[in-house]
């Protein structure tokens, strides 16, 4: 058995939802493509692949070393990954996450009609930051940046290091509605790793998976 076939990877892909009331969430436009490719390019190369999955998200097809969990919220996601972590090898954190949530907890019912509604927000916990602090030495981490084109370096290079992870992979913003990506990576040693052309997002998802060591550092 070689060393992929070992390896467990934890993949997230798809939108968190913050609950407002009984009908209604703060969510956001991520369909999971990406994360769905990343899981099935894994499971064809012999990883073992757990996906955590948003409601809503393209669905993968059936692989005998894919798993899917469904998840909803952000502290649902959160609560899932602690659990997850710590049997596997590699986290693969293509999920959007919702970055506020209710201050006081979803609203009971379904908000009426009105003349105005006021909803406080606080901050969601930074998850795949946390993860890194507390990883260890055989585990490594791969989030996701997408970002305005003007800003993408700067931008991707400061979350790197912020969340303290083993590499980014920095998207433009447009990436979102395409079914084409063009992307940077870039890697907590300084290593910086691209494509060389814009792929459809199943081409680029086996592209990643064929370079996981080299890009996570993986010796
Ligand atoms: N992420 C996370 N927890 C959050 C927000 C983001 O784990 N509460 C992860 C994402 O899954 C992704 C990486 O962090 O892998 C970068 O996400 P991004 O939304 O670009 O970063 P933010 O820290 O939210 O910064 P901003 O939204 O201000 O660009």
């Amino acid at each position: 058995m070689n060393r992929v076939n070992l390896t467990r990877i934890l993949i997230t892909a798809g939108a968190t939802q913050e609950p407002i009331d009984g009908v209604r969430f703060i969510g956001n436009r991520s369909s999971g493509q990406l994360g769905v490719a990343l899981a099935l390019s894994s499971a064809v190369a012999g990883y073992e692949v757990t996906l955590l999955l948003g409601a809503n998200s393209t669905q993968p097809t059936f692989h005998p070393r894919l798993r899917t969990v469904p998840f909803s919220s952000t502290r649902d996601l959160k609560a899932k990954l602690l659990e997850l972590w710590p049997t596997h090898h590699i986290l693969i954190m293509a999920a959007a996450v919702a970055d506020f949530t209710l201050k006081n907890g979803q609203i009971e019912g379904k908000i009426r009609r009105g003349d105005a509604l006021q909803i406080d927000l606080i901050p969601t916990d930074d998850i795949v930051s946390g993860l890194a602090q507390t990883s260890r030495t055989d585990q490594r981490i791969l989030a996701f940046a997408l970002e305005n084109p003007e800003d993408l370096v700067t931008s991707a290079q400061e979350k790197l290091k912020r969340k303290n992870v083993d590499a980014i992979v920095a998207n433009p913003l447009a990436t979102m509605h395409a079914n084409t990506i063009s992307a940077e990576i870039f890697c907590k040693d300084g290593r910086h790793i691209s494509p060389s052309h814009n792929m459809p997002k199943p081409q680029f998802a086996d592209w990643i998976i064929d370079r996981l060591d080299e890009i996570l550092n993986i010796t």
